[in-house]
């Protein structure tokens, strides 16, 4: 027993957040450990990253269940076996059943490349561009039935500027995704947040002070 908040992150890609999640750990005063990644997808990048770090890996292909309910429900006994506290939902492109967001509720987290509850599911940077915004970022949040909604652990706003695509800003986002997700992980595993009436308030956190303005005055 490690004393550690026991992780598993679901993949189905890349997985830079979930090596933004292995790099934290590496503190040995890091209040979390991923116990196991699990990816829906066989190729992903994500899953050689956790093998690197020695972290087992699961590959579930959601192809081979008849039903949502039924790949989840393999996911959960995984999770189960490997003795799983907390769900990471990092670049996993697989819409949830209800039995599992019920399952893994208040357990459940997820990264979103949005400042919601504004641009809500696929495609946000370039509607984030399209909106004409002039701000955009990522979010934290706890998981609930519907997409992208949950109480919201932490936020990151960047700037939108004139002549961004959609690449530019996905990446301008990315980097604060990574300084986030390790840390809203911190903060549930020192056991400083509690959720009241869906929203989630974290114990000893200072607010910035100032405003943005884009653009600059
Ligand atoms: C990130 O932008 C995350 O916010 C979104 O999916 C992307 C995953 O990227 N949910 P990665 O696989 O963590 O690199």
């Amino acid at each position: 027993m490690s004393g550690k908040l026991a992780l598993a992150v679901l993949i189905s890609g890349r997985g830079s957040n979930l090596q933004a999640l292995i790099d934290a750990g590496r503190d040995p005063a890091y209040p979390a450990e991923i116990k196991l990644v699990i990816s829906n997808k066989a190729g992903a990048l994500g899953l050689e990253r956790a093998a690197e770090a020695d972290i087992p890996t699961l590959v579930i292909d959601h192809k081979a269940f008849e039903t949502r309910a039924a790949f989840d429900a393999e996911m959960t006994k995984a999770m189960e076996a490997a003795g799983v506290e907390l769900v990471c939902l990092a670049g996993f492109m697989r819409l949830l059943s209800e039995e599992f967001v019920a399952h893994w509720l208040d357990r459940m987290i997820n990264i979103h490349p949005s400042l919601l509850p504004a641009f809500k599911g696929l495609d946000v940077q370039q509607r984030a561009i399209d909106a004409g915004a002039r701000f955009s970022g990522c979010t934290v949040h706890y998981v609930r039935h519907e997409m992208d909604t949950g109480p919201i652990l932490a936020q990151a706003a960047v700037p939108i500027y004139a002549d961004d695509d959609a690449d530019a800003l996905a990446r301008r986002i990315l980097e604060k995704e990574h300084v986030i997700y390790p840390l809203a992980v911190k903060w549930i595993a020192e056991g400083r947040v509690t959720i009241t009436d869906e929203r989630a308030v974290i114990d000893g956190v200072a607010a910035p002070d100032g405003a943005l303005v884009n653009p600059a005055p």
